[in-house]
């Protein structure tokens, strides 16, 4: 018999590591994420390094001879941890925090064992079928209508993009077999609407499915960040009236800057009206729905065409799981379906979905596993008290703020994000921008808590969003003290 070519090579026996090794790893893998959850707050959360500080720690070419295991775990702990953002530590306040809870990080560990690919019902039968478990426990739970069905992308940027898609395909461009370039019916462009506070998500989707930036009309929005209906309905009449074709529109619940809430019920009459697809972002806040005596900012989201929601935001899954749901799977399908003949079925009995005939990857992970271990483990009660619990904390940080003087609220808080700066009196307004990105990097520095900020009506905002499952009132009260110490010495012209 022929030598076996890998052992000729040098390679011994199994090609992957042996069960041993594997076993004897793996065990110091989960206590070095043990460890490092237990001991998450004593790291900086942003740490004190310049950008383009780290890659000199790493050779500039890959070994190439095996590197025992336990040499790079120790390089992970010397090299990798230190120099991370940490997301999961508790005084994480910046963007929308993601949490990687234990129940997340198990499943996260079981996906990667397993190593499904639900592309097809056929390359992972239990892949396709959870997954459609799992969004209709997620449907139900969220309180939308049965119509609803969907599927788990990877961000909310995906599952935007897909709806504007959808949206193409359901307003008869049939743009997914004929392109848009060169249709005299189109000259004069189509249009997709969304709030002057949208997330550039849906401008980075017109963007790639060649709609173009300028296909994206912004609306208006009211002093309190949320879109003006009439000023949507003037919109679409005027792009009509100039033989535009509009396509979608686009709500917010949870705005990205303010987590203001579009008043989706009248935009939804007018989507009816007008033939418009109805997108519902509710990435950030729409896990606030889990709790039905929350709900009212949802109102009429049930008529959206799509809804996205973000378990990887609020819903304390590890990245990446983006919740897409629709009443129009039909469209998405006729969107993104492609049959060539090796990815052909040949199950006698249909199978139940081919998931992706309703996206524009192929190859996709089996997020449904870590959804599923994570309801369970928490128990719709556990994360309705969980973000109950988020909601509370804010609306007490937002007391804080609203008794000081020296501190102005620059949006209402809906939800869990509060927004304001440092306005104390005799300090111009030509001052004040300046002087609160002073006092936020200052806060930052400490390393206690991070912070981030955006801009709202012209004016340099900080934004405190508590999202992050082990953040507590000791968290939030230290990101306050720290803030007031700081802009104290700042705007003392220290
Ligand atoms: C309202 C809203 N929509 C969409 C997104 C994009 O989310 P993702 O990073 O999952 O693409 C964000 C991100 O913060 C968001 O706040």
């Amino acid at each position: 018999m022929a030598p076996d070519p890998l052992i000729a090579a040098g390679v011994p026996g199994l090609v992957d590591l042996d069960p041993a090794t594997f076993r004897a790893a793996a065990h110091q893998v989960v206590d070095l994420i043990a460890d490092y959850l237990e001991g998450v707050e004593g790291y900086p959360v942003f740490p004190a390094i310049e950008p383009g500080s780290l890659r000199a720690l790493f050779p500039a070419a890959a070994p190439d001879a095996p590197v025992p295991l336990g040499e790079i775990l120790a390089d992970y702990q010397a090299l990798i941890v230190p120099n991370a953002t940490h997301w999961q530590h508790p005084g994480f306040l910046a963007y929308f925090a993601t949490t990687a809870s234990g129940p997340g990080i198990l499943g996260e560990m079981l996906t990667a064992a397993l190593g499904q690919n639900p592309m097809l019902w056929r390359t992972s039968p239990i892949g396709t079928e959870l997954e459609g478990v799992v969004v209709d426990w997620l449907r139900q739970a969220l309180g939308l209508p049965e119509g609803f069905d969907g599927l788990l992308t990877d961000t909310a940027s995906t599952s935007t993009l897909i709806a504007i898609a959808a949206a193409r395909e359901a307003a008869g461009l049939k743009a997914s077999a004929e392109g848009l370039a060169g249709r005299p019916e189109l000259a004069d462009g189509v249009r997709v609407y969304a709030s002057a506070e949208a997330h550039s998500s849906i401008e980075k989707a017109c963007m790639t499915l060649g709609l173009g930036r300028a296909s994206l009309t912004r609306i208006a929005v009211n002093d309190r960040y949320e879109m003006d209906p009439a000023a949507l309905a003037r919109e679409v009449a005027a792009d009509r009236a100039a033989g535009r074709v509009p396509l979608a529109v686009v709500a917010t619940i949870g705005t990205t800057s303010s987590t203001s809430v579009d008043p989706v019920t009248a935009i939804a009459e007018i989507a009816e009206a007008e033939r418009l697809w109805l997108h519902v972002d509710a990435a950030y806040a729409g896990p606030v729905a889990l709790l039905p005596e929350l709900r009212a900012p949802f109102a009429g989201w049930e008529r959206a065409d799509s809804i996205v929601v973000n378990p990887h935001k609020w819903l304390f899954t590890p990245l990446d799981a983006s919740l897409l749901l629709t009443r129009r799977m039909d469209q998405l399908r006729a969107a993104f379906s492609l049959q060539p003949e090796y990815l052909r079925t040949i199950d006698r009995v249909r199978p139940v979905r081919d998931y992706n005939e309703y996206q524009p990857q192929l190859g996709r992970r089996f997020r449904a596993l870590k959804l599923w271990i994570l309801i369970r483990a928490f128990g719709l009660d556990g994360l309705r008290a969980r973000i109950a619990g988020h909601l509370a904390l804010a609306a007490e940080v937002r007391e804080w703020i609203a008794a000081d003087p020296d501190w102005e609220l620059l949006a209402p808080t809906p939800f869990s994000t509060v927004c304001f700066r440092y306005h104390p009196a005799g300090v111009s307004e030509s001052m004040l921008d300046e002087l609160n990105a002073a006092v936020m990097d200052a806060v930052n520095r400490t390393g206690e808590v991070f912070l981030s900020h955006t801009r709202l009506a012209g004016r340099f905002t900080i934004r405190l969003a508590i999202g992050n499952l082990r953040t507590e009132e000791r968290h939030v009260a230290r990101a306050w003290e720290l803030l007031r110490r700081e802009a104290a010495r700042l705007g003392a012209g220290g």
